[in-house]
Order: structure tokens, then sequence, then C-alpha cells
């Protein structure tokens, strides 16, 4: 007889992981294949975070921590805040977290009941629908585009049918880059507020940005769940470290949820993201990078017949509809990286209505392998049927 499986474990893929898996296979038998399916920046840690791993291998016996994590890594972060941000945050709101993965689960469990309904942008990171779906939480998908730099506005939360118990909101945003301003995050701050409704701001991608710099939810109110990671800026994604900064009343519930489900983050992480504050010259630098890379992008694919491109304010992706290349991205994407060796990543594991029109293309690699990519896709892109 077959053992019974649980329905919370039927979530979709994270579709970007198989096709990193195909491309890796490619690689593996030969092929040079150009990554920009991955979320991830090319460059490893900064040099002092990788002294302080060295210097805490040598040196601390790397036990568990308390579920919160390390004083000195809360109390840069709080430091950071009040230096990017103007804000005083009290290092005692700041857990410290396996990554943002970590956080928004410890988040959702403790702000939400199943059957709660949570909207979230679409297009937007499969993750939260996913982790939400695990948890027996409803996504509310908010089809969101252009016109609104595809994030929620008050008059598309209006628009909804049913109750809300929470929103979550990414600036800059994945897959699109786009950003809220600042009136248009405290607009959001203040609707939630006024209809008692659970922010989560997701703030990862905040340090790369190329127009203006990333604003917080926390310059608004305490309210909000601000969730944060050392993936993206700080260069440290397999290091699985990330933070959030709590409201006063989720406290205790993900005090005790951290301590049940996770112990604390990975000590050795912890230690060594602690210096990563002081490798701003470094990661800047990285920043730098991307920003041409974008420049490049920018310049030179429209010229390819990939010219509807998402207003990318930061992170590093560019978004584009190529509805009028393909109906079927995930084939679209499979023939590139068979025919050229170009990995992107389908729109599909980003927007589960729209996402077949549209791929995701990342330039978080060096400037080298973008223009490559560019040079190959020259010639290939027009006329591709899907
Ligand atoms: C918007 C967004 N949030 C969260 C994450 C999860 O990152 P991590 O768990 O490494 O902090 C990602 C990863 O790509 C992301 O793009």
């Amino acid at each position: 007889m077959a053992l019974k499986v649980s329905r919370r474990g039927g979530i979709p893929p994270f579709i970007v992981m198989d096709v990193m898996r195909a491309a890796n296979a490619r690689a593996a038998a030969g092929d040079d294949v150009l990554h920009l399916e991955l979320g991830q920046p090319d460059s490893g840690a900064p040099g002092g975070v990788l002294a302080a791993a060295r210097a805490a291998l040598d040196n601390d016996r790397l036990g568990y921590t308390e579920a919160f994590g390390i004083d000195p890594l809360r109390q840069r972060i709080a430091a950071h805040y009040a230096a990017t941000q103007g804000v005083a945050i009290d290092p005692a709101r700041i857990a410290i977290t396996t990554g943002s993965s970590g956080g928004f689960v410890l988040a959702f469990l403790a702000a939400f009941d199943a059957g709660d309904r949570v909207v979230l942008a679409d297009p937007g990171y499969p993750g939260y629908r996913n982790i939400l779906l695990a948890l027996g939480i409803e996504p509310v998908c908010l089809p969101t585009g252009p016109e609104t730099r595809f994030q929620p506005t008050p008059a598309l939360l209006d628009a909804i049918d049913g109750p809300i118990d929470g929103l979550i909101v990414a600036s800059p945003s994945n897959p699109t880059g786009t950003m809220l301003g600042e009136a248009e995050l405290a607009a959001l701050v203040g609707y939630c507020r006024d209809r008692g409704i659970r922010l989560i701001s997701d703030e990862i991608y905040h340090g790369i940005t190329y127009e203006r710099p990333g604003v917080s939810a926390l310059r608004y109110g305490d309210e909000a769940v601000v969730l944060n990671s050392f993936s993206k800026y700080f260069s440290m994604t397999g290091w699985r470290i990330g933070w959030m900064v709590l409201p006063e009343d989720l406290l205790r519930a993900i005090e005790c949820l951290a301590q049940n489900l996770f112990i604390s983050a990975p000590t050795l992480s912890q230690m060594a993201a602690t210096a990563a504050f002081d490798c701003a010259e470094e990661l800047d630098r990285n920043v730098e990078r991307y920003a041409a890379n974008r420049r490049l992008l920018l310049d030179t694919l429209p010229a390819i017949g990939l010219d509807r491109l998402a207003p990318a304010d930061g992170a590093f992706y560019l978004y584009a509809d190529v509805t009028h290349l393909t109906n079927d991205s995930e084939t679209f994407c499979r023939r590139m990286l068979d025919e050229t060796g170009v990995a992107v990543a389908p729109g599909t594991d980003f927007d589960h209505a729209r996402g077949a029109g549209y791929i995701r293309i990342s330039f978080s690699g060096t400037s080298a392998a973008i223009a490559q990519a560019v040079e190959r896709l020259s010639g290939w892109v027009p006329g591709q049927g899907g």
C-alpha cells in the first residue's frame, strides 16, 4: 500500500533551480555555458568576511548561539539601519536567520494562520507563494504591470475580492528589479496599518540599486516585518545567513519558533557576517560591475529583439516580455540553452498566469560573460517561434 505523502509538500518546483541543473549538466558534458539564470553574485564573500571566518575557525568553538543570533552582529545591523535609513532600531528586534528564506518560514508561521490570505505581486519571487502554500496559507496573486512598476498599489489592493490578512512587497523586486518610491511605500504602510493587514517587506536587494537608494518600510513605522539577507549585496549566498527586523507583537512567537525549528543560524556565518559591514569598498565594486552589465544589456538587447524590458531600478535582473517571440518561455529557454549555451530563467517561475510570455535575464555575472551572451544571442533571438 502506498504510504501517505502530505499535500503540503506538493508545491511547484523553483524552476530556476531546474534550469540551473540542466545548465550544469551541459557544462559537465564539456559545453561552454553562460549562466544568466542565477540570482546570485558571481563574486564570493568579501575579503574581510573570509578573514573573520578563518579567525572564527581557529579561535571559536562554534557552538549554538541564542535563537536570535550573536549580539555583535545584531548591533552591526542596527547601526547599518541608522547609517543607511536614519532609523534607530533596538537590536533586540533583530533576529538572525538562515538566509531570508529561513526568515520567511518564521514570519509566515508567526503572523498567519492556515487559511489566511496573503497578497503578493505577480510577477514575484516564487518562494513567497510556495512557502505560503506549504504552510496552508492562501497566496492571493495580484497581477501587476509596467504602469505601476510591477508593484502593488492601494488602488490595486482595493480591487481584491475578499479579506486580506497580509501583504508581501519587495523593492527592488525579483524578477523585475523595479522599486517602490518613498511615497508609494509610505502609502502601502499606511494602507496596511489602517486595515490591520500584516506587511512583510522584503528588502534583500537593498544596496544594489542604480537610480536611487532602497527605502525601508522601517522609516514609516514599527509594525512591518522587514526581511534582509547577506546573500545579495554582501555576496554571501551559500553562507545561508540573513535577518529580520520584527515588530514587538511577533518577537516572542518568532523566538520560540526559531528555537524549535532551527535552534540558531550557522554560527560561523554569523561571525563572518559581522565583518561584512566593513567591506563596503569591495562590495560597492560589485555593484559597479552590475551597473556596467545592466547598461550593456540595456544598450544591446533591444537591437536583438529583446526590447520590452521592465525598468530595472535595482537588483541584477532584466525581466523581458517575449510574447512577440514565443508563447512558451520554458521551451524558449531550453532552446536558447541548447542552441547558444546561454541559460536564462523562464517567467513561469515568477508569474503563473503570464510567465509563459516572459524571461528573466540575470546580470550578476562577470562583464565578459554578459558581453559574450549578447554576442551569442545576436542572430539567434529574432524570429524564434518557441
Ligand atoms: C526577492 C528574494 N527574496 C528572498 C530570496 C532568498 O534569499 P536568501 O534565502 O538567500 O536570503 C531571494 C533569492 O533569490 C530573492 O530573490
